[in-house]
């Protein structure tokens, strides 16, 4: 049996931070979760062992000590916090896998606020240049989480980084989520998978989708 990996989710109590914790409690990991306030990670933890009692999760009240006993880390923060929180974590993420989760959207929601030519993983890439930085996650709804099923269809979870290995314990990761992972290509990717899912939060607000809505692709 393979090893246990320990996982540590920073932005615990968010929207996608509880979906992501609620998913893998499911998975034979151990999660570490971490929130701001304290409280509204212990109710999570409540509810994630209401459904599932052997799930191996505990509540931690320092980021930084979270992500030095993780293997791997996922920031679940907005993107406007992730340059402080990565620089807290920096030293304990070495050569760990960091999972970049946030579409950089402005405040009007019909734009990005990174330039083209980069994207928010790869400005997480620099901030953390001994990490193996992999975005995932950011083109699934945290309401698509409970139900990675939609039109009957299971719904397809984008991937983009540079190092083969990591990528490959994220699509497994992404599978016990109940998503498909996809690989997109190296991190540069991220470029498209932040830009898909500004033009889904654009349709799903143009045509009312109610967050219920993700991608798949079709194919022979
Ligand atoms: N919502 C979605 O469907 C969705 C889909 C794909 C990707 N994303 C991405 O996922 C990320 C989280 O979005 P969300 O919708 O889950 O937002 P959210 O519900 O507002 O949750 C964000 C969490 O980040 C925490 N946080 C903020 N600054 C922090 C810091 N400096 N250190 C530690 N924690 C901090 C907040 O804690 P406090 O409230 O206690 O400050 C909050 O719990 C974003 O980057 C977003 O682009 C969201």
């Amino acid at each position: 049996m393979k090893t246990k990996q320990t996982i540590a989710v920073i932005g615990a109590a968010g929207s996608m931070g509880s979906a992501i914790s609620r998913s893998l409690s499911k998975g034979n990991y151990r999660l570490l979760l971490y929130a701001n306030q304290q409280e509204k990670t212990r109710t999570l933890i409540g509810q994630i062992k209401a459904v599932q009692p052997s799930a191996d999760v505990e509540a931690m009240d320092c980021k930084v000590q979270a992500s030095w006993e993780a293997d791997i880390i996922i920031l679940a923060v907005p993107f406007e916090a992730e340059k402080e929180v990565a620089e807290k974590i920096r030293e304990m993420a070495n050569q760990k896998i960091v999972i970049s989760i946030s579409n950089p959207l402005n405040s009007s929601y019909d734009g990005l606020v990174t330039r083209p030519d980069t994207s928010a993983a790869e400005e997480l890439q620099k901030l953390l240049p001994n990490s193996k930085v992999i975005k995932a996650f950011n083109t699934s709804f945290a309401a698509n989480f409970s139900t990675p099923v939609i039109d009957g269809k299971q719904a397809d979870a984008f991937i983009a980084g540079n190092d083969d290995e990591a990528l490959q314990t994220v699509a497994e990761l992404v599978a016990v989520a109940g998503f498909n992972p996809v690989v997109a290509g190296d991190l540069s990717a991220s470029r498209i998978l932040e830009n898909m899912q500004l033009l889904l939060i654009r349709l799903g607000m143009k045509y009312n989708y109610n967050w219920l809505a993700g991608w798949k692709i079709l194919h022979n």
